[in-house]
């Protein structure tokens, strides 16, 4: 058995990780909203009509921010049509995902059920039908104290408080011709720019702020590597716009392609190279701050990520309200890779400062639900709950001598770590990939922790790629081993089986 050696030292560490890497994502698409979050009448429902068995695996899962309300969706989204008395709203035909929207769920029940969620909003706005004035007007309402039409307009629609938003989106994947309002790189970068602006302005920002009562404002990045304009669109976009955002975002989904005949090791690649992939804006990033000669750092948002097997036609037909849409079930195989990919952002936290999985409730989600019935977690569910409840604090250099795998992306790391040592609980969480199809040993060399001690040690492995669970049956999931003896207080030795994610945590 091959063994693959891994060194640590508690002085030699990435960058803090950001709580808000851990975020997620819920659209006005399939049924995200509708029969996922809010189903009046559901048994576990709440007076708002927030369903509480989605509510407590939310909390589960520990997500920290939850943008909204698309995706491709807000770019025709007039978010009037979502607020004030519920009889007088329009249903409207939204053409992202040509469905019927029936605006029952906007806004201001969007924030009651980030409270219920004990979650921060992270809005987008929409800049492919909207306007810059339509974008202020949306901080207006949210942000604004009292004495405005708008502010006013949300306090006789029961928030008396402002809401206090901070995350903003300047739109969705602009660079896509499949994006209500597409625009080319320069004429965006002037929208978004203007947007920064005048939402500022209507924030009540005049410079002299701290940057905590400031606008967290995330400018649209590449929609995915594969674009014909990636990465010219993220320079182009950060030059007419760096001095005005915080963040540029980035977005990528992973597939399995069997059906198309594209080998194993193509999706075990994805981890490095969405690593690679992350390298390209971090460096366009910094390339535009050289040539701006400006001082501030512009961070990264990668505000949709997942794996999303693009496989079945769409069955519903169109203008349904709140159809089955990219309901996707997730395999064992899915959850290993999901597992590398999260291994990625944590490595790359000290760029990667704002997280969302894409999406949450049963829109390529972790959490599925049935109309009027249970839930289920799939198995992307529990790498995500363990790493985003454990690999807090910091993210700690590794130097790995793991040999690699030839893939569609070129070489690839048969085992993929991620290590995380957290001051607060003095503790250090370890996530392990094997994606070589043999068991491996690893050894961990684990330095100036002190003397480590194993308090908990899960593994998730399958004899069956496929393995999925559903209602009632969740099999895939992580299992206890014994907890592995630490030599010298530092020297951990592990077995990895075939295709398997592990998780472990020690005391320092
Ligand atoms: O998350 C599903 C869709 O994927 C989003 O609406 C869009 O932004 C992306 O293309």
């Amino acid at each position: 058995m091959k063994t693959t050696k891994i060194f640590a030292d508690r002085n030699l560490v990435i960058g803090q990780v950001s709580p808000t890497l851990y975020g997620s994502f819920i659209e006005h698409l399939g049924r995200a909203v509708y029969e996922g979050i809010y189903e009046p009448g559901h048994p576990t429902a709440d007076k708002d009509g927030f369903r509480g068995d989605v509510l407590s695996l939310v909390k589960e899962l520990n997500v920290p921010v939850v943008r909204y309300p698309g995706g491709n969706f807000v770019s025709g989204y007039d978010w009037r049509d979502g607020i004030g008395p519920r009889e007088k709203r329009p249903a409207r035909l939204d053409l992202a995902w040509h469905t019927t929207e029936p605006n029952l769920f906007g806004t201001d029940e969007f924030m009651k059920w980030c409270g219920a969620a004990g979650v921060s909003p992270m809005m987008a706005v929409n800049l492919g039908t909207g306007t810059v004035t339509e974008a202020a007007h949306i901080v207006e309402y949210c942000n604004h104290e009292g004495g405005s039409a708008l502010s006013d307009l949300r306090r006789q629609n029961g928030a008396e408080a402002p809401y206090g938003v901070k995350y903003w989106c300047l739109g969705n994947e602009m660079d896509g011709d499949w994006q209500i309002g597409h625009l080319d790189a320069a004429e965006y970068g002037k929208k978004a720019r203007e947007a920064a602006k005048v939402m500022r302005w209507t924030n009540g920002e005049t410079g002299l702020e701290s940057p905590e009562e400031r606008l967290k404002l995330i400018v649209s990045g590449s929609s995915n590597p594969e674009m014909p304009s990636y990465p010219e669109w993220d320079r182009v976009v950060l030059e007419h716009t760096y001095d005005r955002v915080d963040y540029l975002s980035m977005h990528r989904y992973y597939e399995y392609s069997a059906h198309r005949s594209r080998p194993l090791e193509d999706f075990f690649g994805s981890a490095d190279d969405m690593h690679r992939f992350i390298g390209t804006l971090r460096a366009t990033i910094e390339y535009v701050r050289a040539k701006l000669r400006s001082p501030k750092q512009v961070y990264l948002s990668f505000d949709e990520w997942n794996i999303w097997t693009q496989a079945a036609p769409r069955k519903e037909p169109l203008w349904k309200r709140s159809p089955h849409l990219l309901e996707e079930t997730y395999t064992f195989r899915d959850a290993l890779v999901f597992a590398g990919l999260m291994n990625t952002l944590i490595n790359n936290c000290d760029i990667v400062r704002l997280g969302c999985l894409a999406q949450l409730v049963n829109v390529i989600a972790p959490i599925m639900t049935e109309t009027g019935g249970g839930t289920f977690r799939q198995t992307i569910f529990y790498p995500f709950k363990y790493l985003s409840n454990n690999a807090r604090g910091e993210t700690v250099r590794t130097f790995s001598g793991s040999d690699t795998f030839d893939c569609m992306y070129g070489k690839a790391r048969a085992v993929n770590e991620a290590l995380n040592f957290d001051p607060k609980t003095n503790t250090l969480a370890v996530s392990l990939c094997n994606f070589a199809q043999e068991a491996r040993e690893v050894e961990l060399e684990l330095r100036s922790f002190g003397d480590l001690k194993a308090l908990e040690y899960v593994e998730m492995s399958s004899s069956d790629l496929d393995a999925k669970n559903t209602f009632g049956r969740e099999t895939v999931l992580p299992l206890p081993r014994e907890l592995p003896t630490v030599k010298d207080g530092s020297i951990v030795r592990l077995t990895l089986p075939p295709m398997s994610w592990s998780f472990l945590k020690f005391g320092c």
